[in-house]
């Protein structure tokens, strides 16, 4: 069965962008058949895959004060994504020192945001390549 899927992510600093890429080779890797990548605020040119899309990677950085206080960062960026009613949605969410809670807290924003959210992972920005395949594969195996 063909697998579509879209990688969206908000990134300041491209760490978020680097793990969206790496979640994109990683799905063509395990056999996705149509990948597309893009940051959220391109995502108006991307409704027809966002649409045919049977997975769609949500991504974002963790803002915080390290020990507490931790929420998705770009909150309104996220929110102008179209809405996901129906979509499953994996959340993920790079961070560097201490995730707090951020991969429960990014999940619920997204299911707020009309998604189904079936896999949600805190990254460390310097162990992209290894907690990504991981993940990915999670992700893929519960559609
Ligand atoms: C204002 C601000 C607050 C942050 N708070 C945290 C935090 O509480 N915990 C943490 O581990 N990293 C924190 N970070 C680090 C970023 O989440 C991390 O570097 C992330 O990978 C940045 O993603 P980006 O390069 O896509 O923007 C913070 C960064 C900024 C700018």
């Amino acid at each position: 069965m063909p697998v579509n899927v879209v990688v969206t992510y908000n990134s300041r600093t491209g760490n978020t962008r680097r793990a969206a890429e790496l979640i994109a080779g990683a799905s063509t890797m395990a056999g996705a058949s149509d990948v597309v990548v893009f940051p959220v605020e391109r995502a108006n040119e991307f409704f027809h895959e966002l649409a045919e899309a049977d997975l769609v990677f949500v991504g974002t950085w963790t803002d915080g004060l390290i020990l507490f206080g931790h929420r998705p960062g770009g909150t309104a960026k996220i929110k102008s994504l179209p809405k996901l009613w129906n979509k499953r949605v994996a959340a993920f969410a790079t961070y560097a020192v201490n995730p707090g809670n951020i991969s429960d807290k990014f999940a619920a924003l997204l299911e707020r945001h009309g998604a189904t959210v079936t896999t949600s992972a805190a990254l460390h920005r310097r162990r992209l390549e290894d907690e990504v395949t991981d993940f990915v594969a999670d992700s893929l195996s519960s559609i």
